[in-house]
Parts: structure tokens; sequence; C-alpha cells
């Protein structure tokens, strides 16, 4: 085991606290410099969008090589634009999982070195928990709140007790609502990444037009499952092949509804189980224009707020990672240089702090 020498901290107590935050979870790399968790000095995000547009979907093997030509670039932007010395970062946070592992590699090994090099702390950080934290770059918000996670890869109802605890209540069985939108994009012949793709035209589109399935809908569980919607587009298209522009807008405004009506209704069951009073909706689905206004719609009905980030702060970025691993190091949590990346979110259910794998 290496030993961090943590020479700053006596510079911690007396000033705010400057991290340089690394994402490289999937196809975009990013880094940032985050203060005290909540103020953005900066955040570079290089996209890799349209490398793996090509292939429909990002290829792992690509994202990796790409991660390590773009991070130092990324990083010295972050640390020049922010307008700070690299002996001003007192830890480096980074994410440790879940992701595609070839490219959480990259992030960390990079952050271990850094951190090793400059002499602080490392914190190893889930993105998954770290979405709901870039709410701190923009808001003050009371605990305990609901977070609903929606992204690419995974679609999950969090209690969040504070800063850093977070307890997940549900997730999905099966494909997570952003992976929903890209697979059913894909068989109506639009580009990588479809969730944008659904929502621009589904604003055109009649959303009764065609009565998907929404799964669970009626069921208390807090599970998703969005396998059966996305193969009931399939079947459509199998019998109304070749729609025409207002056909597809129609589907598209059917099926995002269907999405968007299964993840309110279950948010509203889980604020309302948990008697919470606010609501914190993040992941890159969350940019979804129909989910942003029907969540604030009905769940303002019940007497619950909802918060959303901005869509820059959606999407994967460092600046999120910088927050919760900005309270992560204010309450001591910071990892050993050892630590190693995970894939997937493990185990099903639980209580984690914050940046824990055992409750991704
Ligand atoms: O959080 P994120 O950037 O990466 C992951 O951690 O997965 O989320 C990416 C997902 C993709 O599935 C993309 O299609 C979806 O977010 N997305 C959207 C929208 N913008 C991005 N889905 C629906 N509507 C959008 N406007
Ligand atoms: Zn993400």
């Amino acid at each position: 085991m290496i030993v961090v020498n943590v020479s700053k901290s006596s510079k911690i107590d007396r000033m705010s606290l400057t991290l340089l935050a690394i994402e490289s979870s999937c196809d975009e790399t990013s880094a940032a410099i985050i203060e005290d968790g909540t103020k953005v000095r900066s955040n570079i995000v290089a996209s890799q969008i349209d490398i793996h547009k090509e292939y429909g979907g990002v290829v792992p093997e690509i994202a990796s090589r790409k991660h390590v030509e773009l991070i130092m670039p990324v990083i010295d932007k972050a640390i020049k634009e922010a307008g700070v010395s690299k002996e001003d970062i007192d830890g480096v946070a980074v994410t440790n999982g879940p992701g595609l592992i070839g490219a959480l590699m990259v992030g960390l090994s990079t952050a271990k070195a850094m951190a090793f090099a400059l002499g602080v702390p490392l914190i190893g950080v889930n993105h998954l928990q770290a979405h709901m934290s870039a709410i701190h770059l923009e808001h003050e918000i009371s605990f305990p709140f609901v977070g609903l996670v929606v992204s690419g890869g995974h679609t999950s109802l969090y209690l969040v007790s504070s800063y850093t605890e977070f307890e997940m209540l549900g997730k999905t069985r099966d494909d997570a609502a952003g992976e929903a939108f890209d697979k059913a994009a894909k068989v109506l012949g639009l580009p990588y990444p479809g969730g944008i793709e659904i929502d621009k035209l589904a604003k055109k589109g009649n959303r009764e037009a065609i009565p998907f399935p929404r799964p669970f809908m009626n069921s208390s569980t807090l599970d998703f499952s969005f396998s059966g919607v996305k193969t009931s587009v399939v079947y459509y298209l199998r019998k109304h092949p070749d729609p025409n522009q207002e056909e597809l807008q129609d589907i598209c405004a059917s099926y995002q509804e269907a999405i968007v009506e299964t993840l309110v209704k279950k948010t509203i069951i889980a604020a309302k189980q948990n008697d919470v009073n606010s609501v914190v909706i993040a992941g890159g689905v969350a940019c979804n224009s129909r989910l942003r206004e029907l969540s604030k719609e009905e769940l303002e009905k019940e007497g619950v707020s909802v918060y959303i980030p901005s869509p820059k702060y959606c999407t994967d970025n460092a600046a999120m990672i910088g927050s919760l691993g900005g309270f992560m190091f204010q309450k001591g949590d910071t990892s050993e240089l050892g630590i190693t990346p995970f894939s997937t979110s493990r185990p099903k259910y639980g209580r984690g702090r914050g940046g824990q794998a055992k409750n991704a």
C-alpha cells in the first residue's frame, strides 16, 4: 500500500478546498477544478460522440484510446482556465465506477499519478452518486431528498440523507432509460445518441398516438423495466414499416411519454414512501425536455419541489465528480492509491457512503 503524504492539510483548514476532478467512465473525457464541492472554477468536457456515432454506439476500445489521447490536454486546460497552479490543488477526485473498465482505467491511473506527484489525497468517486451531487453546483437543497439517476447505463432511485449518504431504493431490472431511448432511436434510423433525437422529433408528435406499455406502473415496486417498451417499438415497426415524418414524430412522442411517465410516477411513489418534499433528477436523460416538464408538473401537484441540474451538468462531466469528491474529502473519506475501477453497480440495494463501490 502506498501512503500519500497529506502535506497540505494545514492549508485546507484555513482556506477553501480546491480539487482537480477527472471523469472518464464512458465517452466523455472531462476535468474540472471545483472549490468546496460547490463552486465551478472550470469544467472541460471533450466529447467523443462524433467518433462513436459512426458505429451507432460507444465502442469501448476506441473510447479508452481516445481518453488516453485527451486526458492530459483536458486536465491542462481545466487548470489553465481555472487560473490556478498545480500547487493550489488540495486533492484529486476521480470516477472509479461504474463505467467501462478500460475507460475508467485511464482517468483513474492519471488521477493516481497526479495525486502521488502533488502529494495530495486521491478521492475515488461513484459516478451515479456524483450525478445527484451535480445539483449542489447550482442549488442549495435540504436533506433528505429522493434522487432519480437516469443515464445511458443506469436508472435508479435513491434516498439521499446527506451530501455523502445514498441509499438505493430501486433500479431498472433490465435496460436503462437512456439505453431504451438510444436503442429505439437506432431501430427508427436516428443517429446516436438517440435520446436527444427522439426528444426533438417528439416535440411535434402526438403523445397519445400509440399506447406503448408502461411496465410496473401500477405496482408499488420502485424498480423499473424498459426492455418491454423498447421491444414494443420493434413490433410496432414490423406492423407499420417505413413511417413518414409525421408518423415518426408520433412514435417518438408516444414512446418518450411511456418512459417519462413511468419515471415520474415511480419518483412520486418514492417521495411519498419516504416522506420527502424535494426530488433531484440527474443524469443524461434529465436533459429530456418532456421529463423536465412533466416531473415539475406532477411532483409539484404533490407538494414536492423538483431540482434538475442544467443540461451541461446532467450529461457526464467532471464538475459533478469534484462536487461529491469535495464533500467526501471534507469528511475524511479519501482513498488509497491502490483502489481499482469497477464496471457495474453492486450489490443490488443497501446503504452506502459517497464513493463506495458497495452501493453504486
Ligand atoms: O449521463 P450520461 O451522459 O452518460 C451515462 O452515464 O450514461 O447519459 C447519456 C444518456 C444517453 O443514453 C443519451 O441518449 C441520453 O443520456 N440523453 C437523452 C437526452 N439527452 C441525452 N435522453 C433523452 N432526451 C434527451 N434530451
Ligand atoms: Zn453518467
